[in-house]
């Protein structure tokens, strides 16, 4: 169950795309010259990108597995990103086998990586739709195939709204997918922001205008609007380093610099 059909000359390789800034950022290998040249960029204003790359992802598992251990057994995740170890379902499956999972990215190198990774196995689904448009998501037949909208579901939107600039409404994204959800599911959301870096990183926003998206890094309050009928969670919308940690202690210098927001909320 894919969208299939992109072959490698419809990959756009003049420009560089945040999934595979992302992925390079990573350590992963699905990134080319001008993503890696990009990605470098960035990497010299804040080295600590690394870290927080790897910080929002390990939010990600964090928050996934607890939304299955609240008893969800669903979940869109949109802005998917290049597989990686683990991916959603994995990490999901790890507490409860039954997990169906709905990727949903923009992004043709996705696309082309997902019928391997993500989809090779029953009860996942991939959909090329755009979240700037939430009803071509909602609408789109894999969607609809794996989710049951009548029971909870819960809905990922990690590092990816920053990928939508104010005109196009990240508020009204995130409530138009969050009203077709059921009382009970679950927001789980990681944003971009600039509140640790008080200049306002001009250099970075600047690699990104030139990128296939710009990056649009909100403050806190803003990012907080975009859980409009969810109730937040303990520990509330936080660096993702601080949500819930479960590991080794992380350094605290590289915390204090994370400009990733984190949180999960229960629709009411
Ligand atoms: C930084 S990656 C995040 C991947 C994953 N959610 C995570 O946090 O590890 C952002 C992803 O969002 C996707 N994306 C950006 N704009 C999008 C849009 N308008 N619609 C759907 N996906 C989008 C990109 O292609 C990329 O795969």
């Amino acid at each position: 169950m894919t969208d299939q059909g992109f072959s490698a000359d419809e990959i756009d390789t003049s420009r560089p795309h945040p999934a595979r800034m992302y992925d390079y950022y990573l350590g992963g290998r699905d990134n080319y010259e001008v993503d890696r040249e990009a990605a470098e960029r960035v990497i010299e204003e804040i080295p600590e990108i690394r870290f927080a790359a790897r910080a929002n992802r390990d939010f990600l598992q964090r928050a996934v597995r607890a939304v299955v251990r609240s008893g969800i057994r669903q979940i869109i995740d949109v802005g998917t990103g290049i597989p990686t170890s683990l991916n959603t379902h994995e990490m999901a499956r790890e507490i409860a086998p039954d997990v169906r999972v709905a990727y949903v990215d923009n992004d043709p190198i996705v696309a082309s990586h997902a019928g391997a990774r993500l989809t090779g196995t029953p009860d996942t689904g991939f959909a090329l739709a755009d979240v700037r448009k939430p009803e071509s998501v909602l609408e789109h037949p894999t969607v609809k195939e794996l989710i049951d909208f009548d029971r909870p579901v819960a809905l990922l939107l990690v590092a990816v709204l920053h990928y939508v600039t104010d005109e196009e409404g990240p508020g009204q994204v995130a409530g138009t997918l969050g009203q077709a959800l059921p009382a009970g599911s679950q927001l789980v959301l990681s944003h971009a922001t600039t509140d640790f870096h008080p200049d306002g990183l001009p250099n970075v926003l600047k690699v990104y205008r030139n990128a296939t998206a710009s990056m649009n890094p909100r403050p806190h309050r803003e990012v907080l609007s975009f859980f409009d009928g969810f109730r937040l969670q303990e520990p509330g919308l936080v660096q993702v380093p601080l949500w819930r940690p479960d590991g080794p202690a992380m350094p605290a210098e590289e915390i204090a610099k994370t400009g990733v927001y984190g949180g999960v909320g229960v629709k009411v």
